[in-house]
């Protein structure tokens, strides 16, 4: 590191112009940083707004499709699909998970089908299928993790046979990675990728998500047992070396900016693809803040994500997407 000292150096000096700024700026964000979480719902022809996430909504299949096509038009390089499961279709066991029919499956092959150009993130966990709200299956009060794993191998299946293009499992179950992608090759789905949430922490953050797939008021209990403990940064570097191992693609630290420093000692030390998953309730804050007049909503938008990449992050998961990438436009 070359430092100098003052008056030979004046770091004022590039700060001067705008344009002088830009020379010397060290990072920048792109719209190819850009995932664009959706969330889907049953019906035709209608959004449905998430009262705890401003400007977000539940889209039925139709819509999908056209948002889609407005991510391929906007330069977004991948949409993440997350379904809203009518509570008659939930069980304790989440078989709807499983079922090759099931809202997911069905919304994957439309688009495959009428937008082959966009990349199609599934997610793998039971929540949005169990009646009980948790990401796997229980068993004496407790999530059984092996139990658990055969449910999401079937699930990453139905959801790649539809034609999914990258499989995220989100359930932190142990050994998941591992279970997905021998499934994987053993049905010669060579070029499906994982993007593991390995370091996915138990985070009060998910709220509003919650309420957008109708999975709060189902939950009764905490994720504790198999989400991690906000408290922990080695156990973040083990979690993502085993799925390294496992046969993981790209990992996913989540939250986002409470865990800035999971997100750049996991890029510094494995040098491994890295994304960040800027959550439901950190947008949700940003946007309550903005509403109140206490902050500029773009310029809290566009900060925010510009210290994912300062951190190191190879992309980011964020609801903001499409609104960020039409600034990018005109940047
Ligand atoms: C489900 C899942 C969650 C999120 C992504 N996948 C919620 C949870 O673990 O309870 C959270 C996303 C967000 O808050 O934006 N396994």
């Amino acid at each position: 590191m070359i430092s100098g000292s003052f008056p030979n150096s004046r770091p004022r000096r590039n700060r001067k112009y705008a344009w002088s700024r830009d020379l010397v700026r060290e990072n920048s964000l792109s719209v190819k940083d850009l995932i664009w979480p959706l969330f889907v719902q049953e019906g035709k022809n209608t959004a449905t707004d998430v009262s705890s996430m401003p400007g977000v909504q539940r889209y039925t299949i139709d819509l999908i499709i056209e948002n889609a096509a407005k991510a391929v038009e906007l330069g977004i390089p991948a949409i993440a699909l997350f379904p809203q499961t009518p509570e008659e279709l939930k069980c304790d066991e989440g078989y709807e998970a499983v079922n090759p029919e099931n809202l997911v499956c069905r919304t994957v092959r439309a688009i495959k089908e009428q937008v082959p150009d966009i990349g199609i993130i599934c997610d793998v966990a039971l929540d949005p299928y169990t009646s009980h709200g948790q990401d796997g299956l229980i068993r004496n009060g407790y999530v059984d993790n092996d139990l658990t794993i055969e449910a999401l191998v079937n699930q990453a299946h139905v959801q790649v046979k539809a034609g999914c293009d990258i499989i995220a499992p989100s359930d932190m179950m142990d050994g998941r990675i591992a279970a997905i992608r021998q499934m994987l090759e053993r049905k010669k789905y060579f070029n499906v990728g994982i993007m593991s949430y390995a370091a996915k922490y138990a985070s009060a953050f998910y709220g509003p998500f919650r309420d957008a797939v109708g999975s709060s008021s189902n939950l009764k209990s905490s994720k504790e047992t198999y989400q991690m403990d906000p408290a922990n940064t080695d156990e973040a570097i083990r979690e993502v070396i085993m799925d390294i191992d496992e046969g993981a693609d790209s990992i996913i630290v989540k939250p986002g900016m409470p865990y800035l420093d999971i997100i750049e000692r996991v890029t510094r030390e494995l040098n491994f693809p890295t994304f960040a998953y800027q959550v439901s309730g950190e947008y949700a804050m940003i946007h309550a803040a903005a509403a109140n007049g206490w902050l500029d909503l773009d310029k809290a938008m566009m900060e925010s994500l510009l210290a994912f990449k300062r951190a190191g992050a190879s992309g980011i998961w964020t609801y903001f997407a499409p609104v960020v990438a039409e600034k990018l436009k005109h940047a």
